[in-house]
């Protein structure tokens, strides 16, 4: 039988286990030509699956309810009518909360084969991914990090921010982390890259940044948006970029709810460049993004951190746990079990 998760309510307010369902049904057969069926190995989760439940984020069409919840994952190929794609094949595709999943050669999935140069086969979501290319892609890219720059990241031990200490470390750049606790802080400095962290929640915010930038913030690569942001901003140098990577802690907060930014006037005072960015518009970079930091991870340059959950029925609460800031590294959830 196929376990998917369906989509049983709209979130209101934060994600709750009442709003996915799971139902079964048989496995699906391939019918007609151009069709596979990949067996999940693992799934990825990231806080924009909550948009896709409300309104698409966007980027795709809302949600109905019932539909097989969607997201991306890695699997393998267990029988195919497509000449591309080999039984035994390993692919990252968007094969959605669900055990099987018949693709077939539409766009649609965003199906690619996965190279085995690293195992386990869960980087291909984290690391050697979207994510890690959000990393990569947004520091070189969007915040043109140089040698010298002092590099601030907020959202530090999560799933992007857990790769952007090693990739801005490898450009040259001094990189301060922002985390929710302690042990996270202490996590980003001795395994992730980091040179400091600051614990958002505990520390005295302004002031353990004039401490660990005492030459102010070239590049601030932010993924929580809010009071964070706010204080970043107070801190950057002339011509710093400011990388719009994400805004979590605003999320789930009405437009009446936002936090109202105090020191927008230094991006005019420091002639500095706010900038947001989709990853999927990078796509022509992500060879690249993948085999650099391949590279640098085989040559003990750099390391990742996965936070894995084992088993499909642990979907709903890997979600939330983004949400509560349970997730150390890139959360993912290991569908199959023994899965490399
Ligand atoms: N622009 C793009 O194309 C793109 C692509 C991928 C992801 N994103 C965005 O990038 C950000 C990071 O994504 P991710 O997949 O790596 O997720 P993630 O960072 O693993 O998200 C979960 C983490 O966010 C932090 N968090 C949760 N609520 C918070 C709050 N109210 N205030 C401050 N921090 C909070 C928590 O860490 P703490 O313990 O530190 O609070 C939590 O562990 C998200 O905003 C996501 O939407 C953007």
């Amino acid at each position: 039988m196929n376990r998917q998760w369906v989509m049983a309510a709209r979130p209101q307010g934060a994600v709750r286990e009442s709003d996915f369902r799971m139902v079964e049904s048989p496995v699906p057969e391939l019918v007609e030509d151009g069709q596979y069926l990949v067996r999940t190995m693992y799934l990825s989760l990231a806080p924009v699956m909550r948009m896709y439940m409300l309104d698409g984020a966007g980027i795709e069409k809302p949600m109905e309810i019932g539909e097989v919840m969607r997201g991306r994952g890695v699997g393998r190929v267990v029988a195919s009518r497509n000449p591309a794609f080999a039984v035994g094949d390993v692919v990252q595709a968007k094969l959605g909360w669900q055990d099987y999943a018949r693709l077939d050669a539409s766009p649609y999935w965003m199906a690619y084969r996965v190279a085995q140069r690293l195992v386990p086969f869960s980087t291909a979501l984290g690391v050697l991914g979207v994510t890690g290319f959000t990393a990569y892609l947004g520091l070189t890219e969007i915040g043109r990090v140089q040698a010298g720059d002092t590099v601030l990241v907020s959202g530090a031990a999560g799933g992007v921010g857990s790769n952007c200490g090693f990739v801005a470390r490898n450009l040259g750049a001094r990189v301060v982390g922002i985390a929710g606790t302690d042990e996270k802080c202490a996590l980003l400095a001795s395994k992730l890259g980091y040179d400091a962290a600051i614990n958002y929640r505990t520390d005295d915010v302004p002031a353990k940044l004039a401490e660990h930038c005492p030459q102010g913030v070239d590049v601030f690569f932010d993924n929580v948006g809010g009071a964070i942001l706010d204080h970043a901003l107070a801190r950057i140098n002339r011509y710093a970029r400011v990388v719009i990577c994400g805004r979590i802690s605003e999320y789930l907060k009405s437009p009446d709810d936002a936090y109202r930014m105090r020191n927008w006037d230094m991006i005019g005072k420091r002639r500095a460049r706010m900038e947001g960015f989709f990853i999927y518009d990078l796509e022509a970079h992500f060879a690249r993004a993948e085999a650099q930091m391949a590279e640098w991870i085989a040559a003990g340059r750099m390391t990742y951190q996965e936070d894995v959950l084992e088993g499909l029925e642990q979907m709903p609460r890997a979600l939330i746990r983004l949400y509560e800031g349970l997730n150390v590294g890139k959360q993912v959830v290991r569908v199959e079990r023994g899965a490399r």
